[in-house]
């Protein structure tokens, strides 16, 4: 296991359903440290940059739109395997299929409108972090 760093993103639904506050309180009891944090709201071609991998799918369009239709919070995350911890943390991407405790399972309503995001690799969160914040942003 290494120190790593992981992107986090309270996406809109979770926030216009008042959960970010439990969602954050959630990172800090399972010992993330939290190393830097905002509240953006995404516009259009941020949203299609960030989800770029995905252009091609089918579901992108309606993702952008989702991603942009409120604010959203931003989250660096500092822990010993946080790329995995982090989304151990979340449950699987389908709320359908989240294990119990996970916070999908508790407070995500579809697959698209699933209340968190998470970096899936070392070499991404380094990109998703540098998408919203530069180095001296971090504490
Ligand atoms: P996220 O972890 O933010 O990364 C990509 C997002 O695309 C994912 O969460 C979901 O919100 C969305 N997504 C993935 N697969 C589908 C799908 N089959 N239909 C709709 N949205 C999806």
């Amino acid at each position: 296991m290494s120190l790593e760093r992981t992107l986090a993103i309270v996406k809109p639904d979770a926030v216009a359903a008042g959960q970010a506050g439990r969602i954050l309180a959630l990172i800090e009891e399972r010992g993330f440290r939290i190393l830097g944090l905002g509240l953006t709201r995404l516009r259009t071609e941020q949203a299609q940059g960030f989800y770029a991998v995905h252009r091609e799918r089918p579901f992108f369009d309606g993702l952008v739109r989702f991603m942009t239709e409120g604010p959203v919070i931003v989250a660096v995350l500092e822990a010993e395997d946080a790329v995995k911890k982090w989304r151990d943390t979340m449950g699987a991407t389908n709320p359908a299929h989240a294990a119990e405790g996970t916070i999908r399972k508790r407070f995500a309503q579809s697959i698209e409108r699933n209340a968190v995001h998470g970096s899936d690799s070392i070499e991404n969160a380094r990109i998703e972090v540098g998408f919203f914040f530069s180095a001296a942003d971090l504490i």
